[in-house]
């Protein structure tokens, strides 16, 4: 097949989401509650998250129904194209065949949708009428600032005050669509307060923002907190993009010997990759790789451990790789990859050895972006351009053997609102960062003695 880009119409939308519980090589660990050590029950959430997510966050059973009206959201822009990356495979002078299933074209410009959509359409139908969130980079708000204008909720913003002064114009795409954005830390919390008294000019960080969400949330009647990544409905809703792709790589003809994708918390790789992971834990041979930054290596350097979810010990406990949840990241420009922890699902197959992870400084990261850009065209959005730097060294690679792999990336995003951090890497001002081993252990310090149940 010699398409560029393979289309689904849009009665092939995948009619449920995957949940990859059922299938795990292992048991996942339970999140618990930081005061008893003790597995969290559905009722432990309920301040926080209506109840239908609830029950997917815990849920056994394989496949979980899309409600109508998701879908009717849904299709104005899935099914995502699959792209064949011809012009980077000329330019690259390898005989793999790279293909890359772009999430980009969403309203919001990532795969953040996917979830934010189910989330605003589950809380309204439990009647709550505003939202609280936290955002790095600014991409998860305004997927947010976008589902809540569609179901007609309230959406308070905070955006980690570093990116809410370099990012404008995310703050005003969440303002367009109706939303309040405000910088954390900020003087409306507890936990703001607290670290404005001590830093009053702290950048902030995805940590402080969650403390800062989840509070608003817990104190007021009306509010629920709603995250972008790391738990697992958000990665169930996001499998909505690898059950498209696997119909897709059938018309192709072809079947993945790669899958590549970036992870801060973990959401759109999962959801691009769970999919696949049955296969491959039934015999299939998949490479499936995860790449992050060398700044903020939580897979690639990470123990795996229970720790707190944000700064400000608010949330429950979740086993996973971390670096501990006061660990500050360096101010690297892929804001969505600066986050202390990852998916406890990610992790766990992490520690399975089913998913191999891999970092990369953000030098290499935004030459390989360059290189994507001025073949294909299309810029990546910094976080993105970590699955793209890995799939460009294994297309090398394959030059080298004269291996024909079929190379799949998640393209999670575009990065129309990151020209800061082009501008910063084509004047040379990029700085980049290998974490001293002392800072990890530092930050480890923080982190509860907790085994979980035997
Ligand atoms: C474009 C893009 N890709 C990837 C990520 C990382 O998040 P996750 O690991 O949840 O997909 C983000 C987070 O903001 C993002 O904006």
């Amino acid at each position: 097949m010699d398409d560029t880009k393979i289309f689904l119409p849009e009665s092939e939308i995948p009619q449920a989401w995957y949940n990859i519980n059922p299938d795990l090589p292992a048991p996942l660990a339970p999140p618990l509650n930081p005061g008893t050590g003790q597995p969290l029950g559905p009722e432990d959430l309920a301040p926080l998250f209506p109840m239908e997510l609830i029950m997917q966050e815990v849920s056994m059973e394989p496949w979980i129904e899309i409600p109508d009206d998701i879908m009717r959201i849904y299709k104005l822009w899935r099914p995502t194209p699959l792209h064949r990356a011809f012009a980077l495979e000329e330019e690259l002078g390898t005989p793999a065949r790279i293909y890359y299933k772009n999430e980009s074209v969403s309203p919001a410009g990532s795969h953040k949708p996917n979830t934010a959509v189910a989330q605003a359409y589950y809380n309204k139908q439990e009647g709550v009428s505003r939202i609280a969130t936290e955002t790095g980079a600014g991409q998860w708000g305004s997927a947010l600032s976008l589902a809540c204008s569609l179901f007609d909720i309230e959406c308070l913003v905070y955006m980690v005050r570093i990116s809410y002064e370099q990012k404008p114009y995310r703050r005003l795409l969440m303002q367009t669509w109706g939303a309040e954005c405000i910088p954390s830390p900020s003087d409306r919390t507890n936990a703001g307060r607290a670290i404005l008294a001590e830093d009053p000019d702290s950048p902030g960080s995805l940590g402080i923002a969650i403390s800062e969400a989840v509070e608003d949330a817990a104190t007021h009647d009306d509010t629920k907190y709603s995250l972008g990544s790391v738990l697992n409905h958000v990665l169930l809703h996001q499998t909505i993009n690898g059950l498209e792709l696997k119909k897709q790589l059938a018309i192709a003809g072809e079947k993945p010997d790669m899958l590549i994708g970036c992870v801060g918390g973990g959401s759109n790789f999962a959801g691009f990759c769970f999919p696949f992971v049955k296969d491959k834990l039934d015999g299939q041979d998949i490479d499936i790789i995860a790449t992050e930054p060398t700044a903020c290596p939580t897979l690639t350097r990470a123990p795996y451990r229970y720790d707190f979810g944000d700064t400000a010990e608010l949330t429950p406990l979740l086993k996973m790789h971390t670096l501990g949840h006061t660990f500050v990241p360096p101010p690297i420009h892929a804001g969505g990859l600066r986050y202390h922890g990852d998916a406890p699902l990610v992790s766990l197959l992490v520690a399975q050895k089913v998913i191999e992870p891999r970092a990369f400084h953000q030098n290499e990261v935004f030459e390989a972006a360059i290189t994507w850009a001025r073949s294909e065209g299309h810029v990546p959005a910094p976080e993105t351009a970590h699955a793209v730097k890995g799939a460009i060294d294994e297309a090398l690679k394959c030059k080298e053997t004269g291996e024909e792999k079929c190379i799949v990336i998640a393209y999670s995003g575009h990065g129309h609102f990151d020209m800061g951090a082009y501008e910063a890497y084509l004047t040379g001002e990029l700085e980049d960062y290998e974490l001293p081993q002392e800072q990890i252990d530092e930050a480890m310090k923080s982190v509860p003695e907790v085994s979980g149940p035997a």
